[in-house]
């Protein structure tokens, strides 16, 4: 039974309910061991079609857990290699839906950011305010809020630790869709739920493809594009979606 986190599942969709209150959900080698092995299971689950990732009202997570780092010696950060085992999540092939209310700082803005599709709360903010603890991101940060939000904004953000609301994180290109606090679980469930009901590898191309355009130059991202695109014409599903529409009925996928 995991300690930190709680999972629920609704049909095609797992939702991970971070669970240290009491700590703001700051995340525990245990929190990032549980949450690591619920995605991972949840990714090789052909029943499964997305995953959301959520917290609290007050905190999706404040960050690493400083009181568990704050004994630590360099031999022991690289000897247990810390936060190295989030990079799980970047393997992970289902779509992830971070779900974000108040604080989702440093580890928090992080894990939201190893997210595919991140909805904010009114009341969310974000920020990588590692600096005012003399150390910086650890879980990508530095890296993936440069791509989002451009360098300008990550500069500002990693070397003055303050915090953007969920308008600016929006305009920013940090977030893609920001609601009212009370409507957020359900907006996150539709938008889980309306990719679960895509066909399950076509998610995981199209998945692919976007993240590419991260890693490669832009003629490399095209033509694995294209290749993913070819690959998706050997689907039965795709026979199926493209002879819905000209039948004008909802498709009927088999892989979901
Ligand atoms: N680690 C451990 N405990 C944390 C925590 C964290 N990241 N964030 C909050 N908590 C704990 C607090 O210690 C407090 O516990 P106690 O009641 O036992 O004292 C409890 O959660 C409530 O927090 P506060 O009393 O501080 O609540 P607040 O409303 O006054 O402030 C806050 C909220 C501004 C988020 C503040 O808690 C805060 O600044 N937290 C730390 C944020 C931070 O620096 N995050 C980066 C961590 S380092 C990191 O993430 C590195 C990396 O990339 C791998």
């Amino acid at each position: 039974m995991p300690e930190t986190i709680l999972t629920a599942r609704t049909d095609r969709v797992l939702t991970i309910t971070l669970n240290r209150p009491e700590a703001l959900n700051a995340l525990s080698s245990t929190m990032m061991r549980e949450v690591v092995e619920a995605v991972t299971t949840a990714d090789a689950d052909p029943g499964i079609g997305a995953v959301v990732i959520t917290g609290s009202e007050r905190a999706f997570a404040a960050g690493a857990d400083i009181k568990e780092m704050v004994g630590l010696g360099l031999a022991d950060v690289l000897e247990q290699d810390l936060a190295a085992a989030w990079q799980a999540l970047d393997l992970i092939r289902t779509p992830l839906v971070a779900a974000v209310a108040g604080y989702a700082l440093g580890g928090g803005c992080e894990l939201a950011m190893l997210c595919d599709v991140l909805v904010a709360a009114e009341d969310a903010r974000f920020g990588q305010p590692e600096i005012t603890l003399a150390t910086i991101p650890g879980i990508g940060g530095s890296q993936r809020l440069t791509r989002a939000i451009g360098k300008a904004k990550a500069m500002d953000l990693v070397l003055t630790g303050r915090m953007m609301d969920a308008a600016e994180a929006e305009r920013s290109g940090l977030v893609s869709r920001v609601v009212p606090a009370d409507q957020l679980a359900e907006v996150a469930a539709e938008v889980a739920a309306t990719i679960a009901s895509m066909s399950r590898p076509v998610t995981h191309l199209a998945k692919a493809a976007v993240n590419r355009a991260f890693e490669t130059p832009l003629s490399e991202g095209v033509r694995f594009e294209r290749t993913a695109f070819h690959a998706t014409f050997a689907l039965e599903d795709r026979v199926e979606g493209m002879r819905a529409f000209t039948e004008k009925r909802p498709p009927a996928f088999r892989h979901r």
